[in-house]
């Protein structure tokens, strides 16, 4: 397990040093400007993926802490549950984007604290298409390729985190 927990450690590392590369500074430029428009519709677009993700793949709806009620989610004024917490994961990506060391450390260790939790690799790649979904549909012709890819490049990067903390890839 020690060992196992070092590796975790240089993995860390070396995902940091990633994140220079994966994300360039005009991308960071792009996400902190478009940010406002995304914080301004959290809970449209925190409601919108998660309808997203249980439309593609009905069978994620049993795997989230407690019931999973459309009808509640649709209805809802306020962000509950992953919806919430996962709205808030991205605002801390926003903000820590110059300096995400803790960031990327928080993440994989996320990753780790979900190794006993129902969450698989390919989950996180339905929640990434869906947020995708939701932003495209938030920015309407403001979703441009320079837009999109900018913020491909982060969801990417912090699900690449997660998964390196879950290790299953
Ligand atoms: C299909 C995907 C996922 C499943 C099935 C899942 C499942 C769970 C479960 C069962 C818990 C425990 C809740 C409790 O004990 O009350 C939990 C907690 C949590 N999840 Fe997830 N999760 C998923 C994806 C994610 C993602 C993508 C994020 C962040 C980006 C996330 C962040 C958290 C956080 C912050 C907690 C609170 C406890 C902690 O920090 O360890 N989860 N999750």
């Amino acid at each position: 397990m020690m060992g196992c927990s070092s590796s975790m450690h240089s993995t860390a590392n070396s995902l940091r040093a990633d994140f220079q590369t994966s994300i360039s500074d005009k991308q960071k430029l792009i996400i902190k400007s478009t940010w406002n428009t995304v914080e301004e519709n959290r809970t449209k677009v925190g409601k919108q993926t998660f309808l997203r993700v249980f439309e593609v793949m009905p069978e994620l709806k049993t795997k989230f802490p407690g019931k999973v009620d459309i009808e509640q989610l649709k209805s809802t004024r306020t962000l509950y549950g992953h919806n919430k917490i996962l709205m808030k994961s991205i605002e801390n990506a926003v903000t820590s984007l110059d300096d995400n060391e803790s960031f990327v450390t928080y993440l994989v260790e996320l990753g780790r604290r979900h190794q006993v939790r129902p969450l698989k690799a390919q989950y996180l790649e339905v929640i990434y298409e869906a947020l995708m979904f939701s932003f495209e549909d938030l920015f309407q012709e403001q979703w441009i390729k320079e837009t999109s890819d900018a913020w491909g490049a982060l969801f990417r990067f912090m699900f690449e985190a997660i998964k390196t903390g879950l290790h299953d890839t």
